[in-house]
């Protein structure tokens, strides 16, 4: 699905372009069905542990683990940071059971899961909306299911992808609510045009800890973070189903859910491969192995003829 020049206009102005129903109610049901098999424990093979993500984008610590660092190009779990986290080395299928509070499961469903696989990686729309944005060899760099469980869901504070996510290149997230999103149960919010107005000035990178001799990860600010109160960010209520493409500088947040009902989105980024440079510093690294750095097309001989 080209995206057309006003659309392309208006993403180009605010950073965020909402495209409406872009998954059919069809496509929506079987990635919840397909999460819902994960959890019951068919993929045991792959989730034979489990990590804690934190949402706090100031704290790098609680991300700084194996687990993390080497699930790039695997379909890993890990939980709400709560105060008492489930013991680890769970199977999926005491997950589900026990229904301990995850907040997410990634980082490579694109690769190794043919429902979220379909959905992304082969998901011809999706060719074709890249291509309008002028992608030339994009490739899909991580994928994640995100829970937002009723009232357990946090907050994620206000932040770019391109903190997380280093290159010199063009990075978008693609991201689709499962149900629909609304203030109550914890929306996106953007702060429009911000990636015109404002610089990314925070940075996630890989560091050796002097003590432990451990990678780890750690948050470098090159100015002070502006407060939320600074900034002005307006909610972007969506319907199961609809896309909200991000650039890569475009601040945004998301409230915690206080609804009763959760709140589940599945989300994905894709990187320009064709002439950049990805940082060495990104805690997601290219393993050249399957699920990694996944190729949605390659355009790049006809870019350099039509060059
Ligand atoms: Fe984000």
């Amino acid at each position: 699905m080209a995206l057309s020049a006003s659309q392309i206009e208006q993403f180009e102005s605010d950073g965020y372009l909402v495209v409406e129903q872009y998954y059919t109610p069809e496509e929506v049901d079987k990635l919840k069905k397909e999460m819902a098999w994960i959890l019951e424990g068919s993929m045991d093979q792959l989730c034979s542990m489990s990590g804690v993500f934190n949402a706090e984008v100031e704290d790098g610590k609680q991300n700084s683990d194996k687990y993390f660092l080497e699930s790039g190009d695997k379909v890993r779990f890990f939980y709400e940071d709560v105060k008492e986290p489930p013991p680890r080395s769970f199977t999926g299928r005491r997950l589900s059971r026990e229904k301990a509070p995850l907040n997410k499961v990634g980082h490579a469903l694109h690769w190794h899961s043919t429902a979220f696989k379909r959905a992304s990686l082969q998901h011809e729309k999706t060719k074709e909306l890249l291509r309008s944005l002028g992608f030339v060899r994009p490739c899909i760099c991580q994928s994640m299911y995100i829970f937002k469980r009723a009232k357990v869901g946090g907050a994620v504070r206000p932040h770019t992808d391109g903190t997380f996510l280093m290159t010199t290149g063009n990075l978008l997230g693609l991201w689709t609510p499962l149900e629909n999103a609304t203030i109550e149960n914890g929306c996106l919010w953007f702060e429009p045009g911000s990636h015109r107005t404002r610089e990314i000035t925070s940075f996630f990178e890989r560091t050796t800890d002097e003590s432990s001799g451990e990678t780890v990860m750690k948050l470098r600010h090159t100015q002070p973070p502006p407060s939320e109160e600074e900034l002005n960010l307006v909610p972007v209520e969506m319907k199961a189903g609809d896309l909200v493409l991000i650039h890569k500088a475009v601040l945004h947040k998301s409230e915690r859910n206080a609804s009763d009902k959760p709140r589940d989105a599945f989300t994905f980024h894709v990187t320009e491969t064709y002439n950049t440079q990805w940082s060495k510093l990104n805690w997601l690294q290219n393993q050249a192995s399957p699920g990694s750095f996944s190729m949605l097309y390659d355009d790049s001989k006809l870019h350099k003829e039509t060059k």
